[in-house]
């Protein structure tokens, strides 16, 4: 009777629809499986299978199909009970005028939730192709110095594999260690600017030469200090050859007066520089880079950076990858 009393409210509204009266949970449990329905009505108790326990199936298998109780008895309580378990709306049976336009308004909301849904969706994937498309850039600008200077390829890449490594076992935050791992990947860009003759010159550099090489921390800040990175890059990439006792260049800063993005850079390129082979000496090894860490730690480098570093190396099993690829590029 109340199925009819359904019915004939819609048709009296000129409603479109076909209605499926389901009376069993097997049948519920097949129409939501099979069938593509707009909206489940459902009355709120019934011997056997009651509108509850419709309404936890439907949220558990579709949750953004909307799901309105009728119902001659429920009260006030129940009212939000149900709302709260994720009915769209109730409606009373002596009340069934309220019927159509409760139907419309659900059909329109979830007409609405899905399309946000979709727009997120687009949105998150612009997004992720966006940050992809800058990894991309930083990895090319990257490649620019490297292509310049063969004795170091691959040089930033690694310093950023092992700063980002540290940055993660300080806890820095996946965001943070993000900006790390770029910082370390462009740390050397200034070197862009120095003639490749002084780059891979063996033996021993005069005292113009060496104000060349040195000046690449001020380039590379100014190269990338344009870009509005969420990360303070540019100024790490300044401060990448600072010391905690000021001893450093170009400005000779001290302590906390440096970012901890460029303490934790400033480790991983000494640790890095001093395994590999240069043009002007054979590379000195990872046990040699460790000692000189360790030696210097709170007085050059950052303590808390070294230990952190030490433990990778030391307990950890880190090690540099070093990729052949690079060498394609020349
Ligand atoms: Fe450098
Ligand atoms: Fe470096």
């Amino acid at each position: 009777m109340d199925v009819e009393m359904v019915k004939s409210t819609l048709e009296a509204e000129g409603l479109d629809f076909t209605l499926h009266h389901i009376k069993s949970k097997n049948d519920f449990l097949k129409s939501i499986h099979d069938s593509d329905y707009d909206i489940v009505l459902a009355d709120y108790s019934i011997p056997g299978f009651d509108g509850l326990s419709a309404l936890n199936l439907a949220q558990s298998i579709k949750p953004e199909s909307p799901f309105i109780i009728i119902s001659g008895t429920i009260g006030e309580e129940t009212a939000i009970d149900v709302i709260k378990q994720g009915a769209t709306d109730y409606v009373l049976k002596q009340r069934l005028s309220r019927l159509v336009p409760a139907i419309v308004r659900a059909l329109s909301e979830a007409k609405e939730k899905v399309e946000r849904k979709k727009a997120q969706k687009e949105l998150r994937l612009s997004h992720d192709k966006l940050h992809k498309a800058l990894v991309q850039t930083v990895n090319s600008l990257a490649l620019a110095v490297e292509t310049r200077d063969p004795y170091v390829s691959g040089h930033q890449q690694r310093v950023a594999q092992l700063a980002s490594e540290i940055a993660t076992a300080l806890s820095l935050g996946e965001e943070a260690v993000e900006g790390i791992f770029l910082a370390g990947n462009l740390h050397d860009i200034g070197k862009i600017n120095i003639p490749s003759g002084i780059l891979s010159k063996p033996g021993i550099l005069n005292d113009l030469e060496i104000a060349l090489i040195k000046n690449h921390s001020q380039v590379g800040y100014d190269i990338l200090k344009g870009i509005d990175f969420p990360w303070p890059i540019a100024l790490t990439v300044y401060q990448h050859h600072e010391k905690l006792d000021g001893s450093g260049y170009p400005l000779g800063i001290k302590g906390d007066e440096m970012l901890f993005e460029a303490r934790i850079i400033g480790v991983a390129d000494v640790v890095e520089a001093m395994s590999s082979h240069r043009p002007y000496r054979p590379a000195r090894g990872v046990k040699h880079a460790l000692e000189e860490i360790s030696d210097n730690a709170g007085l050059l480098y950052d303590r808390e950076v070294v230990d952190c570093c030490l433990d990778l190396f030391q307990n950890k099993g880190f090690t540099f990858t070093y990729q052949e690829e690079h060498k394609h590029f020349f």
